[in-house]
């Protein structure tokens, strides 16, 4: 374990915000947690990941713990399909690339999420047709109160969009330390989300591979969000709203060409893109942050922000969409107060 006092993290967040703390642990899979129980539990470490999907609010943190192990191993194999098993500290992207160059499929259409592999489980990490928990088998966990180790299985997690258990209060002293994926030897490409078929279709490529669809979705992500070193960012920063069938019908009255992804009989997700476009916030500008000019669900810090500006054009926002749609949308970026 390495244990960092008074640690600037300003440059590794997504959003660039100034953020300082007090003591940030380090752990990997050689660190024997039980060995210190009182130590990092008497700190309350936030979980941070690599914390690409924080907005800190306050400059200063108190504590805070990731886990830096990036190991990936083969933990069985068969003729059509392999289970992976990757460190929680492993970047994401990285990931899904090696995976493709070792013709491993199943996970190409999330090429270029920020983050690392321990974080993608917490919110169940999704675009473009595909949802992390698709290919998740089990998620190991270290309780950084006990020291104790836990195995939870994919139903175990209770996945749903952009959401797990691990995003419980109660989970908050759970650390993710390994992830076990089952990827594809065979290929069996997604390429019907609208951006994906629009890319394809102007590129006259009729049966795209794996690979192709990795390229396509690094390109399109390249040309729709910023990339978070040259403007500080963090995705999308809400979640698209989920509203019953009678409210989208009426939404839908007045606006005939409210994009709407099918849930299931009873509900409907909007864009909350969509809703923060039509309300003329796409573009718009709030002390040192704004909201993205080619996706309005992303808020970025356009000049030097700080963590305060970019929460209070968040919650400016949230007010707007309210009193002209009548939706509260939910924000997707974990925030710290
Ligand atoms: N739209 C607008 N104006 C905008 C942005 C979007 O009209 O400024 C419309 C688009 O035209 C489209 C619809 O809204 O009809 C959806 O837009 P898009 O395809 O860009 O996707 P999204 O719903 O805004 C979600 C995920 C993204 C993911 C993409 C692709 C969430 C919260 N976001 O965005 O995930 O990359 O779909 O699958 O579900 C992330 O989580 O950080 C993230 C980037």
């Amino acid at each position: 374990m390495t244990e960092h006092i008074h640690h600037d993290l300003t440059l590794s967040t997504g959003f660039k915000t100034p953020i300082h703390i007090e003591r940030y642990f380090i752990v990997d899979e050689h660190t024997d947690c039980s060995l210190y129980p009182d130590h990092i539990a008497k700190h309350n470490p936030h979980i941070i990941g690599d914390a690409t999907n924080y907005l800190f609010v306050s400059e200063a943190l108190r504590s805070a713990i990731t886990y830096s192990g990036n190991s990936v191993s083969i933990v069985s194999e068969t003729e059509t399909h392999a289970i992976v098993r990757s460190e929680a500290g492993k970047n994401w992207h990285d990931f899904v690339m090696e995976m493709l160059n070792a013709n491993l499929f199943g996970i190409e259409n999330l090429a270029l999420i920020p983050g690392t592999i321990g974080a993608a489980p917490v919110q169940n990490i999704g675009a473009y047709g595909k949802e992390v928990a698709d290919n998740i088998i089990s998620v190991h966990c270290l309780s950084i109160a006990t020291g104790e180790k836990y195995v939870f299985s994919k139903e175990d997690c209770q996945f749903s969009y952009r959401n797990s258990k691990f995003k419980r209060h109660q989970f908050s002293n759970i650390l993710i330390t390994h992830v076990d994926f089952i990827l594809s030897k065979i290929q069996y490409p997604i390429a019907n989300y609208p951006d994906v078929e629009r890319y394809f279709t102007e590129k006259g490529i009729v049966n795209p591979s794996s690979h192709d669809i990795a390229e396509a979705i690094i390109a399109i992500r390249r040309n729709k969000l910023p990339d978070p070193l040259t403007i500080g960012n963090a995705g999308s920063f809400f979640k698209n709203p989920v509203v019953s069938i009678d409210v989208y019908q009426a939404l839908l009255q007045e606006y005939p060409l409210l994009p709407s992804y099918h849930v299931d009989d009873h509900t409907v997700k909007i864009p909350a893109g969509w809703l923060i476009d039509k309300s003329g916030l796409k573009g718009y500008r709030y002390k040192g942050a704004g909201v993205h000019d080619k996706q309005a669900l992303v808020l970025v810090n356009s000049h030097n922000a700080s963590g305060k500006d970019i929460y209070e054009l968040s919650l400016l926002i949230q007010q707007q969409i309210l009193e002209r749609f009548g939706i509260m949308l939910e924000t997707e970026v974990n925030i710290l107060l």
